[in-house]
């Protein structure tokens, strides 16, 4: 079983994660994790602190000699701004003349503040924060490295921001890196450079009106073998996994598997994927609505999920909000803040699809260390290619 915890406040002085349950002999090094962790820094709508931090890892267990050695993996990530926080922040002692007592509509703040009893809802909204999600992506990197030994590649574009809406663009074996250094290169994560043009457009107004704004993306991966998650148990169907990872991120509030949204309105003939055998092919299906998932399983085709975000929280020009230490209508905090964060949340989005399909890889090919996992792939592709015809996925 594989296993992910996060810690770390966002301006404390570090974020750690630890993931558990990797087999031994993995390659994984710092450069790396550091090339994932700058993607997600990326993306026109961030507030200042991206530019001003490079977030870099620290793997502090669990490797050796650049290779896992089947033990825990522990990750740091510092906060490079801890020192002017210090005074605010540190474990001991702290200045009580900043709290934040004034909760952002959407946010933790109220909720969180409640629960925990907290009086200064800065206990709340520092781990709260998406800053979290720098070390979700570090420990989803160490998964997309394991699952990159068994040819299994991710990828994530933006589809919406605010009210503009690009078409995505089908992301197949053959065209996967020149889609994705082109999605890269755009400050949106957007495929079309129309859209993406537009997009900064939204994003302009926005900040110019004190507003915010949120989207949708879309993620994949591909080369994913037939057979990952069951629906023999609730818990085990593969989509209500990456559908639960995925809502995990902060300000999801949707997610579809393949098509979802559209197949609740259209009859099943133009929804369901129809399947073919074709002697050279093997199995072959002319369509991929269901997002390569049916009835909870892997069925060999690119697995692929859409989740949509809602507008950031903290807004320049505040909402209406109560202060909590006098009761007064005041107007809610403002803390430094993006405008819209949907092209980072899709490189979240990567590292979460990569979290769940190596959870569920290795529930399926478990081994001690990465020679016996790949036996044991190996030896079930070649029993799918044997009974069942299935010879797309190369092993
Ligand atoms: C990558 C990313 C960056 C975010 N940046 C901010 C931000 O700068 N300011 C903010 O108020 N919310 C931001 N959010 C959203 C909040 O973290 C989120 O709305 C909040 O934790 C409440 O959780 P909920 O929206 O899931 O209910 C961001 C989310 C993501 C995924």
């Amino acid at each position: 079983m594989l296993r992910l915890l996060t810690a770390g406040e966002s301006h404390g002085q570090a974020l750690a994660g630890i993931i558990e349950g990797l087999p031994a002999g993995l390659d994984i090094d710092a450069r790396y994790i550091n090339r994932q962790l700058a993607r997600r820094q990326q993306g026109y709508g961030r507030g200042a602190r991206m530019k001003i931090e490079q977030d870099e890892v620290k793997i502090i267990s669990g490797v050796r000699g650049g290779k896992t050695l089947g033990s825990p993996v522990t990750i740091i990530i510092e906060n490079l701004n801890y020192p002017e926080w210090e005074e605010i922040m540190a474990p001991e002692s702290i200045r009580t003349d900043r709290v934040v007592e004034r909760p952002r509509p959407g946010h933790a703040d109220l909720a969180g503040g409640m629960k925990y009893g907290h009086a200064d809802l800065r206990n709340v909204l520092e781990r709260a924060s998406a800053r979290e999600t720098a070390v979700r992506v570090a420990l989803g990197a160490v998964c997309r490295k394991f699952l990159e030994k068994f040819g299994i590649q991710i990828y994530s574009q933006v589809v919406s921001i605010g009210s503009v809406v690009a078409a995505p663009v089908p992301v197949e074996g053959e065209n996967i890196e020149r889609l994705m250094a082109q999605v890269d290169g755009s400050p949106v994560r957007c495929f079309e450079d129309e859209k993406t043009r537009e997009m900064i457009q939204e994003i302009d107004r926005a900040r110019a009106a004190g507003e915010s704004l949120g989207g949708s993306f879309e993620v994949g991966a591909l080369g994913i073998p037939p057979g990952l998650g069951s629906y023999a148990q609730w818990d085990r169907r593969l989509d209500s996994r990456l559908a639960a990872g995925l809502m995990s991120i902060p300000a999801i509030k949707a997610v579809e598997i393949g098509e979802g949204l559209a197949g609740a309105g259209t009859p099943g003939s133009g929804v369901h994927d129809e399947i073919f055998y074709d002697t050279d092919m093997g199995l072959e299906r002319g369509t991929n609505r269901a997002g390569g998932i049916e009835g909870g399983v892997s069925n060999g085709e690119t697995v692929w999920a859409r989740a949509y975000m809602k507008p950031i929280p903290t807004l320049m020009r505040p909402l209406a909000s109560v202060n909590i230490s006098t009761w007064q209508a005041e107007r809610a905090q403002v803390e430094r803040s993006d405008v819209c964060a949907v092209p980072a949340a899709a490189v979240v989005g990567e590292a979460v699809m990569a979290w769940m399909m190596a959870e569920a890889f290795l529930e399926k090919f478990s081994g001690d260390n990465l020679e016996q996992v790949k036996l044991n792939y190996t030896g079930y592709m070649q029993y799918l290619r044997k009974v069942w015809k299935w010879i797309r996925t190369s092993s």
